[in-house]
């Protein structure tokens, strides 16, 4: 392990975003005393705002943008991404893919500025689609990931970015870092409007059936399809190990705790205390049958292992959209809220 220097800049882009937003609270928290947080959203619209950073609005996907962003900071967190769940990326491919003009840009302006050290956010969305047919999945090794056949669109790009930071360290040599994160969720995630992930999803889906007191909820798919889902509080272990570590090639950051969506429902509704009735939309974007991580090798060469189990992370998380929810009903702003 390296160790960055606490004296030394940081950038993060996507720090309007979810995992951005926590982790330059984590890097402040930590001593780093010099931190940017870039976004293309207007500082109204981000999560998390943290005052003693330097928050700027950025469209990364220039490279004028890119370069205005790396331009003296020694280390990068590259978190900018146009993503969402299942719901987002299997209808707007196209947009996921321009994505790459975001890591290209950041990668060249990296460069250009001597960068110490560069970190890529990639996804279990790489892995290849016949090591994920069945809902009693093999748990994904790094080396799944060939012969490519990722997730069309949003996987592509991700594995694509992954050959372009290994190329910039062979070729410029950058020191680039690389996780595959697996499905992440916590307090300060996307919970509506179309690019909420499962979790998040389930847990608005059964507040609203609370309130409302029309016991049912829509599932998409049978319910029957699996994952397996990681803290924010254990992703920001885990990226920073990564940033610090000498691991050149990329690697699993993910929970190993495989659960199917009909059980993620299970623990929804017992944080909540009620039960619903289900309708399957089987027609519903559905992404994967089943999906999770193998973690050998980080714990391994890093000793990092998930210490968040879902149904502590589910109750955090399902009261922080508690609150967005009735905070948002009421007009009064709670506590937290973006
Ligand atoms: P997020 O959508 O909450 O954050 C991404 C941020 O990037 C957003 O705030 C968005 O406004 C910003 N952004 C998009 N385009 C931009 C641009 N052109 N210029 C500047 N900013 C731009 O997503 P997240 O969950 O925080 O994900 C962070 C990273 O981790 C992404 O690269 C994502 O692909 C990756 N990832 C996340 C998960 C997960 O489960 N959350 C899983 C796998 C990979
Ligand atoms: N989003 C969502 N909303 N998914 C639902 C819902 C719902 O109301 N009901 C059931 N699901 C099912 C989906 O059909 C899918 O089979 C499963 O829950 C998981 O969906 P998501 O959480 O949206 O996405 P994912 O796990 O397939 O992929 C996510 O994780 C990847 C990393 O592991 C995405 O966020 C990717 O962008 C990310 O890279």
């Amino acid at each position: 392990m390296s160790g960055l220097d606490k004296n030394l800049p940081v950038l993060v882009t996507g720090g309007g975003g979810f995992i951005g937003g926590w982790l330059v609270g984590e890097l402040l928290r930590m001593g780093h005393g010099k931190v940017r947080s870039v976004d293309m959203k207007p500082q109204s619209e981000w999560y998390q705002v943290h005052d003693r950073a330097e928050n700027m609005v950025l469209d990364l996907r220039g490279l004028d943008a890119c370069r205005q962003a790396a331009r003296g900071q020694a280390y990068i967190f590259n978190l900018a991404a146009d993503m969402g769940g299942m719901g987002f990326i299997e209808t707007h491919k196209a947009e996921c893919m321009l994505s790459v003009l975001i890591n290209t840009h950041m990668l060249m302006g990296a460069r250009e500025f001597g960068a110490k050290r560069f970190f890529f956010s990639s996804s279990a969305c790489v892995y290849a689609a016949d090591k994920q047919t069945s809902a009693d999945v093999t748990a994904l090794k790094e080396a799944d990931a060939y012969p490519a056949m990722p997730e069309d669109g949003y996987g592509w790009e991700k594995l694509f970015s992954e050959r372009m930071c290994r190329h910039f360290r062979e070729d410029f040599g950058l020191i680039a870092r690389m996780a595959r994160y697996h499905n992440v969720y916590g307090p300060h995630g996307t919970w509506d409007g179309g690019r909420e992930k499962a979790q998040a999803a389930i847990c608005r889906k059964v507040i609203e059936a609370k309130q409302s007191g029309k016991h049912e909820i829509e599932i998409w798919g049978d319910g029957e399809q699996t994952r397996s889902f990681m803290y924010i509080d254990d992703c920001l272990k885990g990226t920073l190990a990564i940033m610090e570590s000498e691991i050149i090639d990329p690697i699993n950051l993910g929970s190993a705790q495989l659960v199917s969506i009909n059980q993620l429902v299970d623990i929804v509704e017992s944080i909540a205390g009620l039960k619903l009735k289900r309708r399957y939309k089987l027609d519903a974007p559905k992404g994967v049958r089943g999906r999770n991580s193998d973690n050998t090798l980080i714990k391994k060469l890093l000793g990092w292992e998930p210490d968040i189990c879902l149904e502590v992370g589910l109750e955090k998380t399902y009261r922080w959209i508690h609150d967005q929810m009735v905070s948002a009903r009421t007009g009064a702003k709670a506590v937290g809220a973006r």
